[in-house]
């Protein structure tokens, strides 16, 4: 059976109809079009499908699109400013923290949730703020100092 379900998408109203255990994750790519967040493991163990609900960071595979009902949910979409990125975009750019840049969305998401509750972390609080984010190019190291550069940048 189809559900109706109406939530805010990257700040705009959208209207949709899901099936009751479609993931928020394929209804944001299959329904909505936004393919920024992405399909890694579709268990929760990899964090390539993170985006915002509220402000805080959920795995989208494991959320259930119904459960979004009224609430807003926000993704790498919604990350730039017209043609002006983010401050996690630059660092991440700048730190060459990115290779095949498959997990980047998932990472820019928990980064950017770290920052709105925290806009000075510590290099502890970076790492586990990432830490259910996998990324199989980059050793990690460049993504943590690329968040740290970001917070800097933005104090
Ligand atoms: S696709 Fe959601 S955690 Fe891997
Ligand atoms: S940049 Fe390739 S998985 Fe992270």
């Amino acid at each position: 059976m189809k559900l109706p379900l109406q939530f805010r998408h990257n700040g705009r109203d959208v209207a949709l109809f899901v099936d009751g255990g479609e993931s928020l994750l394929v209804a944001l790519r299959e329904q909505i079009g936004d393919l920024t967040p992405k399909f890694g493991c579709g268990q929760g163990g990899c964090g390539a499908c993170t985006v915002l609900i509220d402000g805080a960071a959920h795995l989208s595979c494991l959320t259930l699109a119904a459960a979004v009902e009224g609430r807003s949910v926000e993704t790498l979409e919604s990350l730039k400013d017209g043609p002006r990125l983010h401050p996690l975009q630059k660092a991440f750019m700048e730190r060459f923290a990115a290779q095949c840049g498959y997990c980047t969305p998932g990472m820019l998401m928990a980064a950017s949730a770290l920052l709105r509750r925290n806009p000075k972390p510590s290099r502890a609080e970076v790492v586990e703020a990432i830490s259910g984010n996998i990324c199989r190019c980059t050793g990690y190291e460049a993504i943590i100092e690329a968040v740290l550069d970001a917070a800097r940048a933005a104090a």
